[in-house]
């Protein structure tokens, strides 16, 4: 079968991440027979300079006809002053929620070779591996009334709704349950359920849902004290599973734990498994052009998508095989370099081809 990949550059270093991704794409069609149909289109800030609009139409139904999307990243200071519905964001934020992707995967895994990165002392962080799954297209950030208002007495009133109805919260719950199977079987539910309405009936929908796990130990902690967690003990995690903008939160703490946000994948996906993929970063644009990004969160994204929508486990432990083999061998970008020599984006790229070349040709 021949899988549609949809490529969604971006802005910034999205373009730079995305041609090294690439790169690893025509080595898997190279030496393993992968078969995939590449179709290119823009988004965000890209999106807006092309046909002005951050979600162009025919992106969004190239990407509706997708087995499954890669994303760069996006955004750039030139964007910032446009009105709000035409912001890069939006773009990505209509993808989501157009595609209902409601599941967001955002694993943090500290790489062994690249303990000292972290800003924790190594004992607190060495084997973190835990993931976070967030809600993506539901609470606050798409709750309606939202808007800034006048009131009667002349003075300005910024307003959101954070809302979840039971299925949100049911489907979530159930897809990291689903999640925590595949791992170590540990789920602990972040809410603010001694403040927020929403968060009660959260707490409870996902206690209802647990009866279908018998074999996962589920917690709940505050969200307050989830983040104090995280950084004081990290390793008690095996998955997360929080609203969208907890989740937002929690997930960039997560990332920096391992000291190194530039080596970090996501999924977003829907109740079929359809997914986009992007690295946690952002576009960076103080680097973008300059052949310093660190591609490796864009091509372990890549792993996520061939493990999570097309079901080819083998590529995707090959890739991340090949991944740890450059960090092995001293390889790394400036991001995950601590001072010391690094090489740019372009050869981190070539370095992962060439360790997936020499598997295949073993
Ligand atoms: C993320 C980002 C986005 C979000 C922004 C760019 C809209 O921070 O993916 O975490 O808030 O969801
Ligand atoms: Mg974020």
């Amino acid at each position: 079968m021949t899988a549609k990949i949809a490529i969604l550059a971006g802005d910034g270093i999205g373009p730079e991440i995305i041609t090294a991704t690439l790169d690893v794409i025509e080595c898997l069609q190279q030496e393993f027979g992968f078969s995939a149909e590449l179709e290119h289109a823009p988004i965000g800030g890209a999106g807006y300079d092309d046909c002005g609009q951050p979600l162009p139409e025919q992106t969004l139904s190239l990407c509706q006809q997708a087995d499954a999307i890669l994303f760069g990243a996006i955004g750039g200071p030139q964007y910032d002053s446009l009105e709000r519905d035409l912001r890069p964001e939006k773009g990505l934020l209509r993808l989501r929620s157009s595609l209902s992707l409601f599941s967001n995967l955002r694993p943090a895994i500290l790489y062994p070779q690249l303990a000292n990165a972290s800003s924790l002392k190594t004992e607190l962080v060495a084997g973190l591996d835990l993931m976070i799954v967030r809600e993506l297209t539901g609470g606050i950030y798409f709750g309606e009334p939202r808007g800034i208002r006048t009131l009667d007495n002349g003075e300005r009133q910024g307003f959101n709704t954070l809302v979840y109805a039971e299925h949100e919260i049911e489907r979530i719950a159930r897809s990291a349950f689903d999640i925590a199977r595949l791992r170590n079987r540990r789920l602990c539910s972040v809410d603010k359920a001694n403040v927020l309405e929403v968060s009660e009936l959260w707490r409870e929908v996902v206690v209802q849902v647990a009866a279908d796990y018998p074999d996962v130990e589920l917690s709940h902690l505050y969200v307050d004290n989830a983040s104090m967690q995280l950084v004081r003990a990290p390793k008690q995690f095996d998955v997360m599973v929080t609203s969208n903008l907890f989740g937002d939160i929690l997930s960039d703490t997560a990332a920096m734990l391992t000291g190194s946000i530039g080596m970090l994948p996501s999924a977003s996906l829907d109740v079929n498994a359809k997914g986009m993929y992007e690295p946690v970063h952002g576009s960076a644009p103080d680097i973008a052009g300059k052949n310093l990004a660190n591609p490796l969160a864009t091509i372990l994204s890549l792993a996520m998508l061939l493990r999570y929508s097309l079901g080819e486990q083998e590529l995707a432990e090959c890739i991340e095989v090949a991944v740890g083999k450059v960090l092995d061998q001293g390889l790394r970008t400036a991001d995950i370099a601590a001072g010391a020599d690094s090489i740019g984006t372009t050869q981190m790229g070539a370095a992962v081809v060439a360790a997936i070349r020499a598997t295949a040709n073993r």
